[in-house]
């Protein structure tokens, strides 16, 4: 399983692990989560659902978990949909860097 830190070099952001069969970003304890499917055979990471457990929200870690799963696309050429709420109301507002990911109607024909 791969695992990422993501809060850069040095710091102290939370272990964030790829769980590749169940399609999940996940923490160490499993009890916050990202879950996607692939679609367009495999080149399209269409995340889900996010989730943190209540006693740990408002820190973060939901913006942790979006960062490895990014990454993970970015690194695999793979083009985002955001169909969860927090990655397209919260996440992406907040890191539009992120945007150049995310999948377009435009890009539908070179898929
Ligand atoms: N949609 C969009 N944004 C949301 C949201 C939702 N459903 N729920 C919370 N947010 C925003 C809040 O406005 C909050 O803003 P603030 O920083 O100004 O207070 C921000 O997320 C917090 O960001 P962060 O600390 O990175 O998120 P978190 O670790 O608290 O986790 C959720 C956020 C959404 C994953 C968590 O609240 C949760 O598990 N909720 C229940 C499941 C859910 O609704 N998931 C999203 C839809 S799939």
């Amino acid at each position: 399983m791969a695992t990422s830190r993501t809060g850069g070099e040095g710091s102290e952001g939370p272990k964030v692990l790829w769980n590749e069969t169940q399609h999940k970003f996940e923490t160490e304890d499993k009890k916050a989560y990202l879950e996607y499917v692939l679609r367009d055979g495999d080149k399209v990471m269409d995340i889900l659902h996010t989730f943190v457990p209540s006693s740990k929200r408002g820190l973060g870690l939901a913006s942790h978990l979006c960062v490895a799963a990014f990454n993970h696309a970015k690194s695999h050429s793979l083009s985002v949909i955001p169909s969860c709420s927090y990655v397209s109301d919260t996440f992406l507002p907040r890191n539009p860097s992120w945007n150049s990911l995310v999948y377009s109607e435009e890009l539908k024909s070179s898929i």
